[in-house]
């Protein structure tokens, strides 16, 4: 049995903005992982059988065409290892990362099976190859991504990320302690973004403005971040959020449970990944985590994550 997985992510900073050629920060959650298995099987033909048990999904490669991200990613990884597929075997995908929720389930799922496909024919991939594919496959899911994702994911560390260039790994000062609140909306990323476009195309000069502030302050926070500050990065949070709210991506649901972190002693809190539904994020002192999520929880969350990023 060959294994291989990939963390989720958390945007930090300057999600939509990044999209507009403005650097964000986003770091993995490493305790969130989609894992994918290959074993050999006995089917009589040299076929491939993709098992996604999560998403509910069974089926033979052959049946499934590119416009399918499970199927699309398996052969360009095959394509990219030049391998030979001459016995049968199995892939089992498994993930405990939410789904349609911000936290880069796609791109994970992608990831785990480039790595897991590479591992099983014994080829070395370099993670700029991988992050390569996994962004072909990002396209599928919402037509003009980032490429923030499919980073931070491949390289499993916090990231300054601007489009086109190359991606900029860091340490942080200090760990940071997250409560994640589920709005109980599920979000299609494609959806948001495009909506923002046409926002954008309407009123440029405004949201021209709003990313340029939003990239000013990421400038800022990936400082704080490196320095530990866990006060400006709150506060950071909070600005961005608001932010994103006159981007008219946020909703009461999120607003609500952004509140809640606040009022309950948050250093700083807002919605992570492209908003109208999906997590919102809070950074917390450890002490006070539980009361967070409780208030979180109180403010209607349907599912909360309390993770820890960094050593
Ligand atoms: O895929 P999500 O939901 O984490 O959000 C992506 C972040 C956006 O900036 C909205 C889009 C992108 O491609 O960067």
């Amino acid at each position: 049995m060959t294994q291989a997985s990939a963390p989720g992510k958390a945007i930090l900073f300057g999600e939509h903005a990044v999209v507009y050629d403005q650097p964000a920060l986003a770091v993995p959650l490493s305790t969130l992982r989609t894992t994918a298995h290959i074993k050999a099987t006995d089917a009589v033909q040299p076929t491939i059988k993709v098992i996604a048990s999560d998403i509910r999904q069974s089926f033979w490669l052959h049946e499934r065409d590119d416009r399918d991200p499970l199927a699309y990613a398996i052969r360009l990884t095959l394509k990219e290892i030049e391998a030979e597929v001459d016995a049968p075997f199995e892939i089992r995908i498994s993930s405990d990362i939410p789904i349609a929720a911000g936290l880069g389930s796609g791109a994970a799922t992608s990831i785990a099976l480039i790595r897991v496909l590479a591992a099983y024919f014994n080829v070395a991939l370099g993670d700029r190859i991988i992050s390569e594919i996994a962004f072909k496959v990002e396209k599928l899911y919402h037509g003009t991504p980032s490429g923030i994702d499919n980073n931070v994911i491949t390289y499993e560390q916090p990231l300054y990320y601007k489009r086109g260039e190359d991606p900029i790994p860091f340490t942080l000062g200090t760990p940071l302690h997250l409560v994640l609140g589920h709005s109980g909306v599920s979000s299609q990323t494609g959806t948001v973004v495009n909506a923002v476009r046409e926002r954008w195309l309407a009123s440029t000069s405004e949201y021209d403005a709003i990313f340029l502030q939003i990239g000013s302050l990421v400038d800022l926070a990936y400082r704080a971040l490196k320095a530990g500050k866990l006060e400006t990065i709150g506060s950071l949070m909070n600005e961005n959020h608001s932010l994103l709210q006159q981007m008219g991506v946020s909703v009461d649901a999120l607003d609500i449970m952004v509140d809640y972190a606040r009022s309950a002693g948050a250093y700083g809190a807002k919605l992570s990944g492209a908003g109208a539904g999906g997590f919102m994020i809070a950074l917390v002192d450890p002490q006070i985590g539980d009361g967070v999520a409780q208030a979180i929880q109180d403010a209607g969350a349907h599912h909360i994550l309390s993770v820890k990023v960094g050593i």
